[in-house]
């Protein structure tokens, strides 16, 4: 009795480890075209994973999965955006991935794109790893190949630091978090700040942050397309939602640095790093000499790779903060590369 009383309790433990319950489901029909305040119109199918989250909230995160298009490898790649990015930014990587035989899973987190605008939530990278976690569990997928971009390189070092055993490989992709920006004198704003600027965002503020930090200042064609997905969330049905979620994102990622932690990670990691990115949040409202000493990924891209125990660097001096966008060819080379030997 005493034994089958501690293997029940054991049992709830475990259960309350993991954000996924009986009660998570995947609805694929009758999703709507202005989904959560975005029309934009993704490649593959959206569903919604739907869960309880904080308080019994009945939240939904959009997802694309994608099968392999080549021989299945068995594996499943798992794409993490960045803030100022959704899952289709992520369409090229996902088509090279299936055409090597991976099913990708394309994710939108809770707070951005597709997925819902709670106007309450906790936002902390460790419940979006969570979250992230019971969609893989709902689906049924136990390792992944887990590949981050920006922020989402930033949650993908925090869901390998809490899962270690469901990651078989980690890629980051210029991510941000390679230095603690408060630590460095980026001053504190509070989120109803961040909250009026978010709110001011358009094409041209977009745009102007983009070509400095993401594209060292060229510009293409293409690159709108990313900027005009967000201006339709920002002027979109959930605006005023959306751009205090955002406001929220940028006090986590301000407030709950990863720097300290990159030598605990246990999964073969590939840093991709497009040398000209200065990306620093924060360096905005921040005094000039704080500004001068943040951001420089030529130096953080090597002393990060130093701190990961079976980390490599792969540098591309010329490019910015996406260089999967700024130079598709070489980014897929590299990666492709990478994995095939990983
Ligand atoms: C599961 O969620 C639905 C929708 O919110 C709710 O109606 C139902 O009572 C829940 N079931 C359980 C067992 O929690
Ligand atoms: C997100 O969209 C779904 C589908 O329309 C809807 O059921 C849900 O209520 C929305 N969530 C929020 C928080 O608005
Ligand atoms: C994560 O890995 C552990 C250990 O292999 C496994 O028990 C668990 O089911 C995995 N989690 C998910 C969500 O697949």
């Amino acid at each position: 009795m005493k034994g089958l009383q501690c293997i029940a309790i054991l049992g709830l433990g475990l259960f309350g480890l993991v954000s996924a319950t009986s009660n998570d489901s995947i609805k694929e029909r009758d999703i709507p075209f202005d989904l959560n305040g975005s029309k934009f119109v993704y490649p593959w199918p959206v569903k919604l994973y739907q869960f309880e989250t904080q308080r019994k909230q009945r939240l939904e995160m959009a997802f694309m999965d994608v099968a392999p298009t080549g021989p299945p490898n068995g594996k499943t790649a798992v794409l993490l955006h960045g803030k100022n990015f959704c899952g289709p930014t992520w369409k090229e990587t996902a088509d090279k991935l299936t055409a090597a035989g991976y099913r990708v899973i394309l994710p939108d987190q809770i707070g951005f794109c597709k997925s819902s605008k709670p106007k309450t939530y906790q936002f902390s990278l460790q419940q979006f790893a969570m979250n992230t976690l019971g969609l893989l569990k709902t689906l049924g997928i136990d390792k992944v190949t887990l590949i981050g971009h920006s922020m989402g390189g930033m949650l993908a070092t925090r869901f390998s630091l809490m899962y270690p055993s469901n990651v078989t490989e980690l890629v980051l992709t210029n991510p941000i978090g390679l230095e603690d920006w408060k630590a460095l004198g980026v001053p504190y704003i509070n989120t109803d700040i961040s909250w009026a600027n978010e709110q001011a965002s358009t094409y041209n503020s977009i745009r102007g942050y983009e070509q400095a930090t993401y594209y060292v200042g060229t510009w293409a064609p293409a690159y709108d397309t990313w900027v005009n997905m967000l201006v339709g969330i920002y002027s979109g049905s959930k605006g005023i939602d959306y751009a205090w979620n955002q406001a929220l994102v940028v006090d986590m990622v301000l407030t709950q640095p990863v720097v300290y932690e990159f030598h605990l990670l246990k999964p073969k990691t590939l840093l991709l790093i497009g040398a000209k990115d200065n990306t620093a949040i924060g360096a905005q409202w921040s005094p000039p000499a704080v500004q001068a000493i943040l951001g420089h990924y030529d130096v953080l891209g090597p002393q990060v790779a130093a701190m990961i125990p079976n980390g490599k660097l792969i540098a591309f001096p010329d490019l910015g903060h996406a260089p999967q966008i700024q130079a598709p060819d070489r980014y897929h080379e590299a990666l492709m590369g990478w994995l095939k030997t990983a």
